[in-house]
Order: structure tokens, then C-alpha cells, then sequence
């Protein structure tokens, strides 16, 4: 386990295990993760608490959760370089929370585009829950004064409330939380949907041809990217009007590490069903070995029950003593 000494820079960021984990999460996120373990003081969660904001079928959230952990590891997060924890099991973000909402605007709060996203597609549960869902975000990242947030583009909003808050609670109290900074990667921040390539690429579309699963067979893989819906023209380029060939020179680009003009040469005088097939077989490659790792790690429950359990502990030590510093400087009694 990392010593809490060391002078490396704090990172920390999570994921949702709400089912199907995506290509989006994975280049937008997951593999910009591994990569800032080598430089950084890496923390990640499983906020399986964040997930409750829709409703969860109790057995399949169970086993999501498990799986989100070992994929986490399958794409090479190493639990034993950056400690990986599950987000209910560390209390303090349910209680640091709770502190953070007493210092967070109602009218911020309505203005966080994805609570009115997810208020108009679950209009039959519009909890409180949903509502504060940045409030417990906020708590997640402060509680461990984390310099930089690695997330796709669509959690940058979060991000700034989360430094609102903070900076509201330091300048009435005093410097007690740091100011978190966004990491959003130039590549892959944003992928879109396969079929309407207006909008992110997200697990909850109900159309399956939409998103690519990290898990996804190679076949179904292929088979999506070959639907891809694409415009009228013929020319594989980055353009206006062109949104899906635009998402999936991308996702090209994020895969390959090749430029947009690099793959634009490549592809010169080629078709788009060409192209297409090409970016599938890319992505098809990219996923293999961590398919199979998380098959392992998936059959191997007591290294994950472990690993879970000793990250845990670790965020639990270093968390209680952020969340001590704010109750103090509110007033609390200490114990
Ligand atoms: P979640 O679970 O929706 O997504 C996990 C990560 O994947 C990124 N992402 C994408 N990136 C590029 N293109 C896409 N189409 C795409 N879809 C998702 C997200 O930006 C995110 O980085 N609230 C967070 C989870 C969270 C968290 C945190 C993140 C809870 N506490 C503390 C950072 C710090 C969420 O719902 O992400």
C-alpha cells in the first residue's frame, strides 16, 4: 500500500457500476487511469452509492458491482499500487455528504444539465437523491484532497460544483479541502453514440447498437461498429456535418494513438464500410486481453474480496482525517 507521505500528486476518481461499462468510460476514463498510476498517487471507487439514484435490481446490482471492480483491475489498475475501494464500505462519503449539503445551493444543484438529463428519462423517480447526487460526488474527491479528477468530458459540471463547494466551505472555515482540478484526456473525452452521434455514447441508451461494451464479444462488436450510422459522403474526415465519421476517427485516433490526418491518409480512396470494419477490428484488439483478464479476475473472488478490503481500509484512514478537519472546524464535538 502507497505510503500517505509520499509527495506525488493526489488523483482520485470513480466509476458507476450501473450495469454495462462502456468504450466511452473506458477511453474517456479507465485507460487514462492506468496510465496516471506510474506518476501520480492513484485512488479509485466503485460508487455503487451513486447508483442507487436509479433503481437497482439487488441481485444483478450485486454482481455489478463485482464485475465493475474486476474490470477496473483487468484494465490495469493495479490494487496494490492504487488502492481500489468500494464506495459503500468507506463511511465517510455517505457523512461527508451530508455536511457538504448543508452548504450547497438548491439553485446550483438545478442547474447540473445531467439531473435534468436523468429527471426527464426516470420521471417516475425524481429522488432527492438524484438531486444531491453532486453533493456526494463533491464528498468523494475532498475527502481526499485529491489534485486532479481523471473523467470524460461529461463530468467536467460536476467538477466545477464539487471546487464551488469547496471554496465556499474554505472561505468560511478556513483552508480545510483542496481545490480539485479536471483531467480530461484530448482524445476519447467524448465518445458518441453509434447511432445518433449527437449524443454521448452512455450504458443507459436503450438502443444496444448505441454503445460498444467493454465485455462485448468481438462478433457484436464488429457487428455495431458496422452499423454505425455515418452521412452521405464518402471521404473519411474530420468535418462539419459529419458527426459519426467524426466519432469514429475518435475513436480511431484514441485506440490507434494515430492523428486524424494519419487516418485520413490511410483510408484515402476507401469506403466507409472499409473504414468502419477497420475501426472495429482496432477497438476488437484494444479489448481482447482485458476480456481475458477480467474473465481471471472474475473467477478468482477471494483476490478481489482482498483487494477490496485492504482498499477499504486505506481510504477509510485517509478519508476520516479530511472529514474530522470539517466536522472540527463546524463545530462539532469530537468523540
Ligand atoms: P460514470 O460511471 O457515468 O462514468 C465513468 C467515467 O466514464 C466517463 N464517460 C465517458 N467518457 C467519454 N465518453 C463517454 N461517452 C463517456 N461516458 C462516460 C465519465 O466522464 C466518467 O469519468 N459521477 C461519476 C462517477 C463518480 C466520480 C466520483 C467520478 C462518482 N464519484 C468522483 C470522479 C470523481 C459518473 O457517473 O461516472
Amino acid at each position: 500500500m502507497p505510503e500517505t507521505t509520499e509527495k506525488k500528486k493526489v488523483i482520485l476518481s470513480a466509476i458507476q457500476p450501473s450495469g454495462t461499462i462502456t468504450l466511452g468510460n473506458y477511453l474517456g476514463a479507465l485507460r487514462n487511469w492506468v496510465k496516471l498510476q506510474e506518476d501520480y498517487h492513484c485512488i479509485f471507487a466503485v460508487a455503487d452509492l451513486h447508483a442507487i439514484t436509479v433503481r437497482q435490481e439487488p441481485k444483478t446490482f450485486r454482481q455489478n458491482i463485482l464485475n465493475a471492480y474486476a474490470l477496473l483491475l483487468a484494465c490495469g489498475i493495479d490494487p496494490t499500487k492504487s488502492p481500489v475501494f468500494i464506495q459503500s464500505h468507506v463511511h465517510t462519503h455517505a457523512e461527508l455528504a451530508w455536511l457538504l449539503n448543508c452548504y450547497t445551493q438548491f439553485g446550483e444543484l438545478s442547474r447540473m444539465t445531467q439531473f435534468k438529463d436523468k429527471s426527464q428519462k426516470h420521471s417516475d423517480n425524481v429522488n432527492a437523491g438524484l438531486f444531491t447526487y453532486p453533493t456526494l460526488m463533491a464528498a468523494d474527491i475532498l475527502l481526499y484532497q485529491a489534485d486532479m479528477v481523471p473523467v470524460g468530458a461529461d463530468q467536467k459540471q460536476h467538477l466545477e460544483i464539487a471546487r464551488n463547494i469547496a471554496e465556499r466551505f474554505n472561505g468560511i472555515y478556513g483552508n480545510t479541502f483542496k481545490l480539485p482540478e479536471p483531467y480530461i484526456a484530448q482524445v476519447g473525452a467524448r465518445v458518441m453514440s453509434l447511432q445518433d452521434p449527437t449524443k454521448k455514447m452512455s450504458k443507459s441508451d436503450e438502443n444496444v447498437n448505441s454503445w460498444v461494451a467493454v465485455l462485448d464479444k468481438p462478433e457484436t462488436i464488429m457487428k455495431k461498429f458496422k452499423r454505425a450510422v455515418t452521412d452521405s459522403d464518402t471521404v473519411v474526415c474530420v468535418g462539419e456535418g459529419k458527426d459519426g465519421i467524426n466519432n469514429l476517427i475518435g475513436i480511431m485516433s484514441a485506440v490507434t494513438g494515430k492523428t486524424s490526418e494519419e487516418i485520413t491518409a490511410e483510408f484515402e480512396g476507401k469506403g466507409y464500410g472499409d473504414f468502419k470494419a477497420a475501426v472495429g477490428e482496432a477497438v476488437i484488439e484494444e479489448l481482447r486481453p482485458i476480456q481475458e483478464r477480467f474473465n481471471d479476475y472474475i473467477n478468482n473472488k477471494d483476490y478481489l474480496v482482498e483487494q477490496y478490503r485492504k482498499g477499504s481500509e486505506f481510504a477509510l484512514k485517509l478519508s476520516q482525517r479530511t472529514l474530522d478537519k470539517a466536522m472540527k472546524k463546524i463545530g462539532f464535538i469530537a468523540k
